[in-house]
């Protein structure tokens, strides 16, 4: 495939794209981003802000900062995390929770406090979430924002659970999720009709705020939805397009993904 990078060819890309050979490679730059920030932040006495993701994409990123964390002394220390979303209801130790993702990728490997871990909770009752949303935005804001949110894309164009019909000045809500979604989610549940209808996300407008956002997406499976997303109009019905809007955003893509981006699908 032609790796074609010159402002012709890449005039119909809304968002900035950084296309790697693999997934594998990609992962490792995003990791040492991350690494950077991270240590960037402890020179200066300081905390870093990470908003993380779920989901199948993320996890080569995680395996490596786990690496650096015991390879070459990366401490955690100083990070504080945010996590995107949470099926609704949810129990944290349940297999398929987000919470049990997350301490079996990252936070069970590393030594960070797990004080300043925080993914919103499936278990709250439904009479509290309003309030429990607005508290997790303050947390946010009282952490200083967040420095790097990692983000994959559904299918559906959903970012955390954001799906179409989603404002692009959403905030930490309750959601219902897309029938594609639920179907997606339906291998790790046991089948659709075990996978949750709802979840807890934070908004558009949250992941907004963050003061570097990467997406990234691996494999041909997200090749059309990735071009709609860099490429399409922006609209509420794939809400990844709401990124189109923001000046921090970068996607970063293996080159499977990026096949149906107009410079290579374009004999
Ligand atoms: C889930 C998560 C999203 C994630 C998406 C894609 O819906 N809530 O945050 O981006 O799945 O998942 P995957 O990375 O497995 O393709």
């Amino acid at each position: 495939m032609a790796r074609l990078n010159l402002p012709e060819a890449t005039r119909f890309e809304k968002v900035p794209v950084s296309i790697y050979v693999d997934q594998e490679t990609a992962s490792l730059a995003v990791a040492n981003r991350i690494a950077d920030l991270i240590r960037d932040r402890q020179a200066n006495d300081r905390q870093a802000v990470l908003g993380l993701a779920t989901g199948a994409t993320p996890i080569r990123v995680y395996e490596e900062l786990v690496r650096l964390h015991r390879e070459e002394g990366l401490s955690f220390r100083n990070v504080v995390t945010f996590n995107l979303d949470e099926y609704y209801p949810m129990q944290p130790d349940a297999a398929q929770s987000y919470v049990a993702f997350m301490n079996a990728k990252l936070f069970d490997h590393v030594d960070i406090d797990r004080d300043n871990i925080h993914i919103p909770d499936g278990t709250i009752p439904v009479e509290d979430i309003h309030e429990y949303c607005r508290t997790y935005e303050q947390k946010i804001v009282a952490h200083g924002g967040i420095d790097l949110q990692l983000l994959g894309i559904g299918r559906t164009g959903h970012i955390g659970f954001n799906e179409p019909g989603s404002a692009p000045d959403s905030e930490t809500r309750l959601v219902t999720l897309n029938d594609v979604t639920r179907s997606d989610a339906a291998r790790d549940f046991g089948g659709k009709e075990n996978v949750p209808t709802q979840a807890i996300t934070m908004g558009i407008g949250t992941i907004f705020k963050a003061r570097v956002i990467i997406l990234m997406a691996w494999s041909a499976k997200k090749a059309e939805i990735v071009k709609k997303a860099v490429e399409g109009e922006m609209s509420a019905e794939v809400p990844a397009t709401f990124l189109q809007l923001s000046d921090n955003v970068e996607f970063v893509l293996d080159q499977d993904a990026a096949t149906a981006l107009t410079r290579f699908d374009n004999p």
